[in-house]
């Protein structure tokens, strides 16, 4: 069985088998969330981008939990130099952890620390576990090639922006759900700042329109696959 858990913004733990991944840790800077980072456990946590609600309590979490974080290679290495464990990636590639199968792909975003310093490029996550395929979008405009991605990975779940300002908005997002063709979309990174607010009721009676499914998940809602 394979549990997915919504924190508010991008940020979702998996949890498959004996092991507990984190997408997006952005907990504790995120009035929304539901729960602290100290409340929450890693095995692994999987990186879309460097930005800091994304990057979010990554650090606290994996030094407390031995976390190994994933991450593109650039943002990886950051991640190395804090003294963490990290597995460098890149865009295109996948690789096969105890709990299944990681692929990072192409975002249209931008990826720099805190500090400024240029974290490589921002990424979308595909995780292949127990039979399912979930795609998290990160932070991205609308693009072409989710076509391509829909058409190669059979996607269960997709998680999508629809925040607008910094990533897709309604429109964009609904487009693509067409290219994705996901049995099922969740819709994230919004509301957690005014720029981002958006109606995600509105935009999961359009995904039904489109006779497709997607639902909206509560801040700390848990769903099975
Ligand atoms: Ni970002
Ligand atoms: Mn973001």
């Amino acid at each position: 069985m394979t549990k997915l858990t919504y924190f508010g913004h991008s940020a979702f733990l998996v949890e498959h088998d004996k092991y507990k991944i984190l997408i997006d840790p952005f907990l504790d800077g995120n009035p929304l969330s539901p729960v602290k980072a100290n409340q929450v456990s890693a095995d692994f946590i999987v990186l879309s981008h460097g930005h800091g609600d994304h990057y979010g309590d990554s650090e606290k979490i994996a030094k407390r939990c031995n976390s190994l974080i994933i991450a593109v290679n650039e943002l990886a290495n950051y991640v190395a130099s804090k003294g963490l464990k990290a597995h460098n990636m890149h865009i295109g590639g996948s690789y096969e952890f105890p709990f299944g199968r990681v692929k990072f792909t192409i975002a249209h975003h931008g990826s720099s620390s805190g500090e400024g310093e240029y974290l490589g490029e921002p990424a979308g996550i595909l995780l292949f576990l127990n039979g399912k395929t979930i795609y998290h979008a990160g932070d991205t405009s609308l693009f072409y090639d989710m076509k391509l991605i829909g058409e190669m990975y059979n996607i269960d779940v997709a998680l999508l922006p629809i925040g607008d300002n910094f990533t897709m908005g309604l429109q964009d997002a609904l487009k693509a759900v067409e290219f994705l063709n996901p049995k099922l979309t969740i819709p994230m990174h919004y509301n957690t700042f005014p720029v981002i607010k958006a109606d995600a009721d509105k935009f999961v009676e359009e995904v039904l329109k489109m006779n497709k499914k997607a639902r909206k998940l509560n801040f700390g809602e848990t769903i099975e696959l």
